[in-house]
């Protein structure tokens, strides 16, 4: 009897040291789905694959969306303002709804400067707030290719700040053809043809670019 005491003891004692050794540490789990959720971390690095497609991966480097725009590469240096001259208008002609929209944007981002008509009369220029706002309407920006005034919208210039945080690249090349579209409305180009439609004019002043 005494003996058995004594291994009883002694086996406490060993249970008693090896189960007591660090408060934090939850020991062995023996029932681990209970312990350890097995829900995904929505943001999380995992590989949750459902029917073979892995729905919480970034897309692949490099990788363009499906509708959309290809990156703007060329650099905000004073080289990349003179390359932009080259950069093409990537949209077709808008259509009315969509010019209405640009339109929209225009007056929204751009009108509070460069005013509704484009002739440097916004609010901020009258007041005096923002000094050497551009005229749109001179003949500089009338022949202003549209990849150059793309650039400016992109990153700003002088007084001007980049758009490229309120207005997606669609929406920007869209602001561009509707300023484009209306430099020519008034100016000397428009009066020599006042006998054209709106429509035929815009065709004709994207076509000299
Ligand atoms: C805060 C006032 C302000 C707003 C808003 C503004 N601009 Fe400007 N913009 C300027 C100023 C100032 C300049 C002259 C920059 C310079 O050459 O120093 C300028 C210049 C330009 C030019 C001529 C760029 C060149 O190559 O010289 C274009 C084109 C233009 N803006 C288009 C836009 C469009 C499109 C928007 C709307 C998306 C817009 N701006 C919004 C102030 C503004």
């Amino acid at each position: 009897m005494k003996t058995m005491n004594l291994i009883f003891g002694i086996l406490i004692l060993v249970t008693t040291f090896i189960s007591c050794r660090d408060k934090r540490d939850p020991g062995r789990v023996y029932m681990p789905d209970m312990a350890y959720s097995r829900a995904y971390e929505a943001y999380a690095a995992n590989n949750l694959k459902q029917n073979g497609i892995n729905y919480i991966n970034y897309p692949v480097e490099g990788t363009v969306r499906r509708g959309d725009l290809f990156a703007y590469t060329i650099p905000n240096d004073s080289n990349g303002y003179k390359m932009a001259v080259t950069v093409k208008n990537p949209l077709t002609a808008l259509d009315s709804n969509q010019m209405l929209e640009a339109q929209r944007l225009y007056n929204i981002n751009c009108a509070i400067c460069h005013g509704e008509n484009m002739d440097a009369q916004g609010p901020l220029a009258v007041s005096g707030k923002v000094g050497g706002i551009a005229n749109l309407k001179l003949d500089q920006f009338i022949k202003q290719p549209e990849g150059q005034m793309f650039h400016v919208v992109t990153y700003g210039k002088g007084n001007m700040g980049s758009y490229a945080a309120q207005l997606d690249r669609k929406q920007r090349w869209m602001v561009v053809q509707y300023v484009k579209s209306e430099q020519v409305k008034g100016s000397a180009a428009a009066k020599d043809s006042s006998s054209i439609t709106p429509a035929a004019k815009d065709t004709s002043s994207t076509a000299q670019k």
